[in-house]
């Protein structure tokens, strides 16, 4: 397969949803595949966020990262404004966007619908992610379902530019979304996301996992503990799927429909999936969060390689292009 490029926001810690979504395929890829997986910070400044804690989070994002099971031996795993060659394409493919692609983006329709005034940044978020992901010229794209629009356009950005400037240079990504695409919230209405203040995470306790599902949205059928419910539209039987062994998805599927359950009894099992599944993850961060310099090094070591590669694919874009090389460019190709 080829090459594999994934980002994330520097939201601080993991949830459930993009846990599920994408992070817990990364883990599975770089067994096999040569990955890229980026901390996307530049991102995270389209929308108004907090200067204080950007760093922390972009901290915070990558020990819950290597805690779910990312490998530095394995992937390489960089934020994204160490590597500047990110920005440089970014520029350079805003030159081959039509501005109606980017106006038709459902994120950004329904972020700048938010919003009193709308920050160019926030038009030209997928620009940059078609950058991220070209630079390294990757061809693999594994995302919840929520960004696969925006890999669509990534494809539309890289024929525009390979049958301007060079045939098959940029390839054409294909996103690779798993069964867990999109993850409700607790309310069970809107996907699983930490601006909307529905989330699990991944750190969480197993006391505060509890406390945070006994409120969650079931099936509005179900009314009182006798009456039967339908599994296939709780938000909690899709969430069993994905933390509960096979038996416990058909048992719990079968009390939902006899009643034989209450929703509490079944949130309990759940809780305590959930909280065995998270339980090492947490002890890893525990670690990985007493030894910061551990944490930055393999940062700075995975920038290292992505820049490596991020410089070559820059140098042969400008050549390309037709920019004047440097002098030092000059002579390392004479
Ligand atoms: P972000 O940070 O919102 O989410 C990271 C990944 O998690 C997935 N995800 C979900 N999947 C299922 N259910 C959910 N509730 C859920 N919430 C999040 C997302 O689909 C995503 O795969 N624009 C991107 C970051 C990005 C990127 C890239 C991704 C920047 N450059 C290049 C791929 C390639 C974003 O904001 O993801």
């Amino acid at each position: 397969m080829a090459r594999v490029f994934s980002g994330i926001q520097p939201s601080g810690e993991l949830h459930t949803g993009n846990y599920l979504g994408a992070v817990k395929n990364w883990v599975d890829l770089q067994e096999k595949h040569e990955c890229f997986f980026c901390i996307v910070d530049y991102h995270a400044i389209t929308q108004d966020y907090d200067v204080e804690q950007l760093s922390s989070r972009t901290f915070d994002m990558a020990v819950s990262l290597l805690a779910s099971g990312l490998d530095p031996e394995k992937c390489v795993l960089f934020v994204q404004s160490h590597v500047l060659e990110h920005t440089e394409l970014a520029w350079v493919f805003m030159s081959v966007t039509p501005l109606g692609e980017l106006e038709r983006m459902t994120q950004f329709k329904d972020k700048s619908q938010r919003q009193e005034s709308v920050l160019a940044g926030l038009l030209n978020y997928p620009v940059l992610q078609a950058a991220d992901v070209l630079l390294y010229k990757a061809g693999v794209v594994p995302v919840g379902e929520d960004q696969v629009q925006h890999v669509e356009l990534m494809r539309e950005i890289a024929r525009k530019w390979n049958s301007r400037y060079g045939r098959g240079f940029f390839p054409e990504p294909d996103a690779l979304v798993g069964p867990a695409r999109r993850i409700l919230g607790l309310d069970g209405q809107a996907k699983m996301s930490k601006s909307l203040g529905n989330t699990i995470g991944i750190l969480d306790e197993e006391d505060g996992i509890w406390q945070l599902l006994r409120p969650a949205v079931t099936d509005p059928a179900r009314v009182r503990k006798t009456d039967p419910g339908d599994p296939e539209v709780c938000n909690l039987y899709s969430l069993h799927r994905q933390f509960s062994p096979p038996a416990t998805v058909e048992e719990v599927a079968r009390k939902c429909r006899s009643a034989g359950w209450g929703c509490l009894e079944c949130k309990r099992v759940l809780a305590d999936n959930i909280a065995a599944e998270f339980a090492p993850i947490r002890a890893r961060a525990a670690e990985l969060k007493s030894q910061p310099e551990r944490v930055r090094d393999i940062l700075e070591a995975g920038a290292e390689r992505a820049r490596v590669v991020a410089r070559a694919t820059m140098r042969e874009v400008r050549e390309r292009m037709g920019f004047l090389q440097t002098a030092a460019e000059t002579t390392s190709t004479t």
